[in-house]
């Protein structure tokens, strides 16, 4: 799927404010990017990335991720987008899908906080571009003021 519809339609979702608006996001997400095998949102807290709703063929084992641990962990304490082409060749992966052969991690921030991330793992191998960044940039910034006005 194109990136601005993407964004369009999230957009959408986001101003309909009912409960599961982030489970929306997340099927959405899997559903129209062919290389988004997996999608799900962690939340922080109390030091501990919790997974919230998430989209995919399994459920994961890391539903709590301490800060600094793992590719999800690395970002959290960094605030910074993990690109990880190879997720065999990184020692900080955690696995959770036999199929999974790269991983993008995106920060949810408000204001300077990190609240939360988006992360997704791709069957493919190196699935995941800047634009995927800069796209799940623009989409971490909707979905923080959508919690943000929860
Ligand atoms: N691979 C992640 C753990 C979360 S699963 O991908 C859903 C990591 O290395 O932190």
């Amino acid at each position: 799927m194109n990136y601005n519809n993407a964004k369009q339609r999230i957009k959408q979702m986001l101003t309909e404010k009912i409960d599961d608006t982030l489970q929306q996001v997340v099927n959405f997400l899997q559903k129209n990017f062919e290389s988004y095998s997996w999608v799900g949102i962690y939340l922080i807290k109390n030091n501990m990335l919790h997974l919230g709703p998430w989209q995919g063929p399994q459920a994961t084992e890391h539903t709590k991720i301490p800060i600094g641990q793992g590719i999800c962990g690395a970002a959290a304490k960094t605030g910074k987008t993990e690109i990880v082409s190879d997720v065999h060749a990184d020692d900080r992966y955690l696995s959770c899908f036999i199929s999974t052969r790269s991983e993008i991690v995106v920060p949810i921030k408000q204001n300077d906080t990190i609240i939360g991330e988006i992360d997704i793992d791709s069957d493919t191998p190196d699935a995941f571009t800047e634009k995927d960044d800069q796209f799940l940039k623009e989409i971490a910034d909707m979905l923080s003021e959508h919690i943000h006005n929860q």
